[in-house]
């Protein structure tokens, strides 16, 4: 049954257009529209009813088109510009779209579809100061209209990654890195935070005693939340934020006069170590920032690697057969690696963890940057995957690491439960027995790892 023929609607071809329009129906909707006689007083709100619906069918030259002659015939509609900046966004005209967003705000300044349009078109072309005050002008123009309160919390979510959120939660985490501060800090030390975040460490060094803290944070928004942050918990007497990049910090300028840091704090490691630039930061700050025999926290990191069993694992980013076919040409599209809580999908370490790199952070030897391993399996299994987890040592006494727990106590430091595993399965699996060694092909150019596992059948790379 046709349910939406049962009552045909009623009324001028406009007001008909616009009830099919409603119902979800826009190729009826079209037909009623040109049937609207272009003398008629219904004609331009007809023209750009049609442009809505043609867009909604897919015909965006057609919209464009029909919501143009609208502007023709009437140049004060909004509706007409709001809807050809839809038009112009869908189709990578954003300047265009610009233009008809501002041109829309102008005849109707507080359009709560016109507020979030433009403010998302704004986003998208980069300019996030202009897209924020509008998303804050539609939210404050009617508070309860629920996309304008998502539109700028998804902003303001974008600001800062929502790892922020786990990391600030990792109790062992924290309190690891405040016992180390309580060791190295005295009444005399300046201490240079690099990548203060929150400012939770800058805080934590203030605690312990510093005279003085440097916060360097070059997110923006992170900066002034910490400025906040550490205003609302009395440290702003001890405690100064920066807005850059460490690499931009002059210290004739930057720091106090006659002073450099005695203890560095950092913690910019993301799941393979090396991907928010720690080695740059750490060298820079060693050559650039520091006082000569500063302590460094942490002192050395590691990324170790261990193979593992776990077709659940695997099945998160490779494929065979699915629904009785073959899918294993979608492996061409599998990840290089993902990024995940891997003991949460069950299965068991094959081989013993290994160190990947070594990057010693106080400026000794580090592992070379190109490394060949081959690592003993003494476990028979199907290898479906390298999991890879990094080891902080913060000084002599602490050392913390994300190690997976797929076996009890498998931590060798503190367990931090904030830092997701990076996986690298492998595609196919590889059925393994004791005795046996998978060669590892490892290279960093001090940002990003690259590794290759190679078949220990074919000897080709997985
Ligand atoms: C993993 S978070 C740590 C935040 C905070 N220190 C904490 O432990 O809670 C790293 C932060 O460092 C910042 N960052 C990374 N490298 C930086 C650098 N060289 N200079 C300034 N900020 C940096 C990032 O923007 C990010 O906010």
């Amino acid at each position: 049954m046709n349910t939406s023929h049962d009552e045909p609607p009623s009324g001028g071809a406009l007001s008909l257009a616009r009830q099919c329009h409603a119902q979800g129906d826009p190729w009826q909707a079209v037909a009623y529209c040109r049937a609207v006689p272009s003398g008629s007083e219904d004609h331009v709100e007809a023209l750009i009813l049609l442009g809505r619906c043609l867009a909604a069918t897919g015909d965006l030259a057609g919209a464009g088109h029909q919501l143009s002659r609208a502007i023709e015939a009437d140049p004060d509609q909004a509706a007409a510009y709001l809807h050809l900046a839809e038009v112009n966004m869908q189709i990578g005209r954003a300047p265009e779209a610009l233009r008809c967003y501002q041109r829309a705000l102008q005849l109707q300044p507080d359009d709560i579809n016109i507020l979030n349009g433009y403010a998302l078109a704004l986003w998208g072309t980069g300019q996030l100061d202009e897209a924020r005050s509008l998303l804050q002008r539609a939210v404050d123009t009617e508070p309860g209209h629920a996309f304008s309160r998502r539109n700028l919390q998804l902003f303001n979510s974008r600001l800062v990654d929502r790892w922020h959120f786990a990391m600030v939660n990792d109790e062992v985490r924290n309190r690891q890195f405040a016992a180390a501060l309580e060791r190295a800090v005295t009444p005399q030390s300046v201490v240079l935070d690099i990548g203060a975040g929150t400012g939770l460490l800058s805080m934590m060094a203030a605690r312990a005693g510093a005279r003085q803290v440097i916060a360097c944070e070059a997110n923006p928004a992170l900066a002034a939340l910490a400025r906040e942050i550490i205003r609302d918990n009395g440290c702003s007497d001890r405690v100064r934020v920066l807005n850059k990049s460490s690499l931009q910090l002059d210290p004739d300028t930057d720091f106090p006069r006659h002073t450099r840091p005695d203890v560095l704090v950092a913690e910019v490691f993301d799941t393979m170590v090396i991907g928010e630039g720690a080695l740059n930061t750490f060298a820079h700050a060693r050559r650039h920032l520091l006082a000569p025999d500063a302590v460094i926290i942490p002192r050395k990191a590691v990324l170790y690697g261990g193979f593992v069993e776990s077709e659940r694992l695997w099945r998160e980013g490779g494929a065979d057969q699915a629904g009785g076919f073959d899918l294993t040409r979608l492996n061409q599209f599998r990840p290089d690696s993902i990024a995940l809580e891997a003991a949460s999908f069950g299965g068991r370490l094959l081989s013993e963890a290994f160190p990947v790199f070594t990057f010693d952070l106080t400026g000794g030897q580090s592992t070379p940057a190109k490394v060949q391993l081959d690592v003993p399996i003494p476990e028979a299994g199907v290898c479906h995957a390298l999991v890879y987890w990094i080891q902080l040592h913060l000084d002599d006494e602490a050392t913390i690491d994300n190690r997976p727990p797929f076996d009890a106590g498998a931590g060798r430091g503190q367990y931090c439960n904030h830092w997701y595993q990076s996986v690298r399965l492998l595609v196919p699996p590889v059925r393994v027995k004791p005795g046996m060694t998978l060669r590892v092909e490892a290279v960093h150019n001090r940002q990003n790892v690259a590794v290759v596992v190679v078949d220990p059948v074919s000897g080709e790379p997985l």
